[in-house]
């Protein structure tokens, strides 16, 4: 008898954003016609950017002719990739990472949630609470806890976001955590951590010989030059973290797939006798087991990011989703709500103090609206939502008076 991991019966029914589809979909076959306006899940509304397109074209073009195709590749992606990528998303800001060191794939949330597989089943994680589900689900689905209770499972460490500590939790008081999940600018608040908030965090690994997985998915939306824009440049930080990137929201690629791991040659790990092994080499090893690479013209597109045209590109479209922001938070302002975020992130986390479902269903049905319920990334969320930037100006503006008219 085939016999299911039953770690996956722990499990919510279903994963968050694909509940709120069902919702969605409810809504429109009831209302039939009727304009919807999203601006729940984060995927990005408008093209790639030109310099991205031209690169893709051109690196389909050469899979065309047998003197420039090419089969495989690196499964840790193509050196000309990763050498941008140390070049102008790492040396640019003073942190010294080799090519060697960066891993490309497909995605974050499949690297996020895949990296916990290097490590024993015993080890305590400590998780946010708001978090980006996939950290938690991923190790749920590992058997790495008991069953939930009251949107907590047994055996995680939850470390509590609110209002107060601005939605950085810090590591003072957390006992034994070995593996630490930090995501800055935050999913789903929007809250920036600074450089003493980090090396608090980095302290504490150093002092605990934990991980760090520190998701930098959103990085491009920073325009605070205080803000460090990678963990690395926090001194030590490469003894004790990896990190994830991606080109999803920085240029449009959440349907094209590219994205990136850093893990520094100095990142020590270690067995159960206390051997030490390089991380690095293990997640190379799983890397270039389970995955075969991103496709060549997906790397020449991502790597278009870098070129002078493409950072311009990529800086127009980034502030056109923070002009987004900025209008949403003007919006929320008005109508006498507190929020986090929407200043260096695409996401505005507005505390509206009701049951967040409830606030979803009322948002749909008044407004046709569709936001993310904030209890959907964890218990400290009740009470709030999430309203996404990713949208039109137009629909934007039309969805804010729509919400502000049905949170009266
Ligand atoms: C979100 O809305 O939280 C993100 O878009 C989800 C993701 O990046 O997978």
């Amino acid at each position: 008898m085939i016999q299911i991991n039953e770690n996956y019966t722990k499990l919510q029914a279903s994963y968050l954003f694909v509940e709120i589809a069902r919702r969605v979909s409810e809504f429109q076959k009831s209302n039939p016609g009727k304009e919807l306006i999203k601006m729940g899940i984060g995927d990005v509304t408008k093209p790639l950017p030109k310099a991205c397109l031209d690169a893709f074209h051109s690196g389909v073009d050469e899979m065309a002719s047998e003197d420039s195709f090419k089969g495989y590749g690196p499964e840790k992606g193509y050196a000309f990739l990763r050498e941008l990528i140390a070049e102008h998303d790492y040396k640019s800001r003073g942190v010294e990472i080799s090519a060697d060191d960066i891993f490309v794939s497909d995605g974050a949330k499949c690297d996020t949630g895949n990296f916990q597989e290097l490590f024993s089943q015993d080890i305590k994680v400590a998780i946010p609470d708001p978090v980006y589900p996939v950290y938690v689900d991923t190790n749920v689905m590992a058997g790495r806890t008991g069953e939930a209770t009251n949107q907590r499972y047994e055996g995680l460490t939850y470390m509590e976001g609110t209002l107060e500590n601005g939605f950085v939790p810090s590591p003072e008081g957390l006992e034994n955590a070995d593996l630490i999940y930090l995501c800055y600018p935050n999913n789903p608040t929007g809250a920036t951590a600074t450089k003493e908030q980090l090396k608090a965090w980095v302290d504490y690994a150093k002092a605990n010989k934990s991980l760090i997985l520190f998701d930098a998915a959103y990085v491009a939306f920073i325009r605070d030059e205080s803000i460090p824009h990678t963990i690395f440049e926090i001194p030590g930080a490469e003894e004790v973290a990896v990190e994830f990137r991606s080109y999803s929201k920085t240029a449009g690629f959440t349907g094209t797939r590219c994205a990136y791991t850093v893990i520094p040659s100095a990142c020590k790990v270690w067995d159960s006798k206390g051997n030490e092994y390089i991380l690095k080499d293990l997640w190379n090893r799983r890397h270039s087991t389970k995955f075969n690479g991103v496709s060549y013209p997906v790397q020449k597109a991502a790597a278009a990011v870098y070129s002078p045209e493409g950072k311009k590109q990529v800086k127009e479209l980034i502030d056109y989703y923070l002009n987004n922001a900025a209008i949403i938070r003007e919006s929320i302002t008005d109508a006498g709500f507190e929020y986090t975020g929407g200043i260096n992130s695409p996401y505005i986390w507005v505390k509206t103090g009701t049951d967040s479902w409830a606030t979803f269903d009322t948002i749909l049905n008044k407004a046709g609206v569709v936001i993310t319920p904030g209890t959907g990334f964890g218990k400290c969320g009740e009470g709030y939502i999430r309203i996404s930037a990713f949208n039109s100006l137009e629909n934007v503006r039309k969805a804010m008076i729509g919400i502000s008219e049905a949170l009266k």
